[in-house]
């Protein structure tokens, strides 16, 4: 089925210059850019944006990472979307991401790891509410 998914450029990589390869594999994976935005996250619309994670550990560290600098943020649509975003990024800590995957060839850490995506429909549909209005979403 055609999805949407929610897809984050972190701080590590916008300051790496590397958006435009980024782009580029969503694209020749057949994902469409329909809806992106540049930002600089406030503390409250990081914690917010990660609130399932308020408990963990590594909260505190990865919300200081998210607001480090500004981040890309887009909605992917396409076949499969979600799944086929999570294959394109790699696992979550780069030195467990697979040769070829956005992670392994542009993170640093398992907190700046270049990118997020949504994991499941449900989570996709919220992180996509969260920083787009339906009006700013142009899928054809
Ligand atoms: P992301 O997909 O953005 O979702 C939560 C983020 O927390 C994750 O990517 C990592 O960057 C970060 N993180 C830090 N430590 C961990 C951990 N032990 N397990 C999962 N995520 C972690």
């Amino acid at each position: 089925a055609v999805e949407r998914t929610l897809s984050i450029i972190k701080p590590d990589a916008v300051a790496k210059n590397v958006i435009g390869k980024i782009y580029q594999r969503f694209e020749d994976a057949g994902l469409k850019i329909i809806a992106a935005r540049m930002m600089h996250l406030s503390r409250a619309e990081a914690e917010g944006f990660y609130a399932v994670h308020r408990e963990r550990p590594f909260f505190k560290d990865l919300v200081d990472f998210m607001i480090s600098g500004p981040v890309m943020v887009q909605v992917l649509e396409g076949e499969g979307a979600i799944l086929k975003n999570r294959d394109l990024m790699g696992a979550t800590d780069p030195k467990k991401a697979a040769p070829g995957t956005i992670r392994a060839d542009f993170a640093d850490s398992i907190d700046a790891n270049a990118v997020h995506g949504s994991d499941a429909a449900e989570t996709a549909a919220v992180e996509i509410a969260y920083y787009f209005p339906a009006l700013n979403v142009y899928s054809r």
